[in-house]
């Protein structure tokens, strides 16, 4: 029997994260995801999308523990996913420190902490390796009132144009999705009056994903691919 190859969702317990993960179980990777602490651990470990799936505790802030959990997960990585970051809104004038070191923090440190250490186990894959990153829509123009987070989701999809030439050599693909407003049980209860329906579903945008791991997508590689849905 040929062994699976592996992927590791880092914020694979999150709403994007857990689409992705049934995704490519799907595919046929043998699946690893991360949970920031030891309670979201045991309350995803609870649920009907954990069967199947390894779960490490990790802050990917913290080197450390990026570290120690890519040494569990072990080599070849066949793919490395990032989704973890979040959301703050409101006038640049305004921004208070917190909040600036906050999505800087876990948007941007998360992923290039994230992508650094993935590479040794990503380069160890014999037929090609793929990580992809997670932007955002506004990345892409900006917007009124939404200045430091598509700054931040900007840095992280430049981080997949360089590290697409940076890594060609090693055969690791590495590209960037930018989903609009996704339709999250968060965003439902944030925009009760939106239309949904005009959403792209998180299920939607995975499998996206797993088709920039496949083997079909070898040849694409430093994209920055909208999942705009209808919106
Ligand atoms: N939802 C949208 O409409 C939308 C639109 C455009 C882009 N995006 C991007 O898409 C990605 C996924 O969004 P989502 O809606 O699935 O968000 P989510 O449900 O909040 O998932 C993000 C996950 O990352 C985890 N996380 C945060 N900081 C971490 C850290 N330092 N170390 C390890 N894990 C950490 C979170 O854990 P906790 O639960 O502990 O915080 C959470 O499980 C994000 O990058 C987001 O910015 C989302």
């Amino acid at each position: 029997m040929t062994k699976k190859r592996v992927a590791l969702i880092a914020g694979g317990t999150g709403a994007l994260g857990v689409s992705i993960a049934r995704a490519l179980m799907g595919a046929g990777y043998a699946v690893h995801v991360t949970a920031e602490n030891a309670a979201i651990r045991d309350r995803f470990a609870a649920g009907a999308d954990a069967a199947g799936v390894t779960v490490h505790v990790a802050d990917f802030s913290k080197s450390g523990d990026a570290q120690r959990t890519l040494a569990a997960v072990g080599a070849p990585l066949g793919a490395f996913v990032t989704t973890i970051g979040g959301f703050a809104g409101g006038p640049l004038a305004t921004l208070d420190d917190e909040t600036l070191g906050r999505l800087m923090t876990m948007n941007l440190k998360t992923t290039i902490v994230g992508l650094r250490e993935a590479y040794a186990y990503l380069k160890q894959q014999p037929d090609g390796a793929s990580a992809v990153v997670v932007g955002a829509r506004s990345a892409l123009a900006g917007g009124a009132g939404v200045a430091l987070y598509s700054a931040t989701k900007a840095a992280v999809v430049n981080l997949a144009y360089s590290l697409a030439q940076e890594w060609l050599a090693d055969g690791i693909t590495v590209n960037a999705i930018l989903p609009s407003t996704m339709d999250t049980p968060a965003n439902r209860a944030g925009m009760p009056d939106a239309d949904f329906a005009r959403w792209p579903k998180t299920g939607e945008v995975a499998e996206v994903v797993a088709f920039l791991v496949s083997e079909k997508a070898r040849i694409v590689s430093g994209g920055a691919i909208p999942v705009y849905g209808r919106s």
